[in-house]
């Protein structure tokens, strides 16, 4: 009860949390009803019913079927407010958001729909929460190396908002070196970059996305903890891993919390913060990913301070420093 009152009132950062991700099924209906869209389901509660994954893909056909209600700027911007007055109650202070261009410019939607929606509300979320953040333009993995390149290009002009570039989507037969090159172009133009890698995928495609896409921070990195020398390379490259609790719950075959590798992770010497990924499908935001993880493994006050402190310094904000330190 100490340690909860302890999570919940310490200043947090969030670095792996996807946009379309943070989508509560109420505002789903609203912008259905707003954008004359006709949803599959009849209530809310028919909503989250829906949401009983058995893998990723099964998350990923919801998801993508799910964001098919964001048309307009506002509906991303309304989208995006609402995910920082969440978290602005969950003292999350600093935060570095995901979205999926190709999930909307598939669509129809415009590249510049979706960035200036979802930045005007990150403006804003500086001026009223105080709220500092990142975005990060996610590459679909399933989808071409081609696709990947024409949308790389269309956020070059829009380099002022966006830090870094990521991976995301189905990671099962979608190695990271499919992006080897779009990536190695990424960082010419000065992107930071992360990957998700070690989610389902093997440990094979954590050593790609360090080796071949040169990443600055991994995300999930679940599945590195199968092969020994891959743990110790992370601990000596001092590689931070995003880890997401209750998103291992309900995709990565996490069944009973105390069986997640977070407090391993934090007790090998990795790097690991603590994210909610998809917080409308998961169950919760960062509080409630804290609640699932510190009883059950047992975590002290030092491992969730350890979470709080590899937070700070695996966030963008932190490595932009240090890089302008070398
Ligand atoms: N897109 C949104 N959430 C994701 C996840 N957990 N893994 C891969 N792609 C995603
Ligand atoms: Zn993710």
């Amino acid at each position: 009860q100490d340690l909860k009152a302890f999570y919940t009132g310490m200043p947090k950062t969030e670095l792996h949390m996807h946009i379309e991700g943070s989508l509560e099924p109420e505002l789903m209906f609203e912008l259905a009803a707003r954008n004359n869209i006709k949803l599959p389901f009849a209530t809310v509660e028919d909503v989250r019913k829906a949401y009983d994954f058995s893998n990723l893909q099964d998350f990923l056909d919801i998801y993508y079927q799910g964001m098919g209600v964001l048309i307009t700027e506002q509906d991303f911007y309304d989208l995006t407010w609402a995910y920082l007055t969440k978290i602005h109650g969950q003292n999350v202070v600093h935060t570095e958001i995901f979205f999926d261009p190709q999930g909307h410019t598939d669509r129809g939607v415009s590249f510049e729909t979706v960035i200036t929606g979802i930045s005007r509300a990150l403006e804003e979320g500086l001026e009223t929460y105080g709220i500092s953040s990142r975005l990060i333009m996610c590459f679909l993995r399933h989808l071409s190396e081609d696709a990947a390149f024409a949308t790389l290009e269309q956020a070059l002009s829009h380099k002022d908002k966006i830090t870094g570039v990521g991976l995301d989507s189905s990671e099962q037969g979608h190695p990271p070196s499919k992006f080897e090159r779009v990536f190695a172009a990424a960082k010419e133009a000065g992107f930071l970059a992360v990957a998700h890698a070690g989610e389902e995928g093997p440990p094979d495609y954590v050593y790609e996305a360090l080796d071949l896409l040169k990443i600055d921070r991994l995300d999930h990195g679940n599945r590195a903890l199968e092969d020994d020398a891959l743990v110790q390379r992370l601990i000596t490259e001092n590689m931070a891993l995003t880890v997401c609790p209750l998103s291992n719950y309900h995709l990565a075959g996490v069944s009973d919390m105390r069986q997640h590798p977070l407090r391993k992770m934090l007790d090998l010497g990795l790097k690991a913060t603590l994210n909610s990924d998809d917080p409308a499908y998961f169950g919760g935001y960062m509080n409630e990913n804290f609640e699932a993880v510190v009883e059950p493994l047992g975590m002290t006050r030092e491992h969730i301070l350890a979470l709080a402190r590899n937070g700070i310094d695996a966030s963008f904000t932190s490595v932009v420093q240090k890089q302008e330190l070398q």
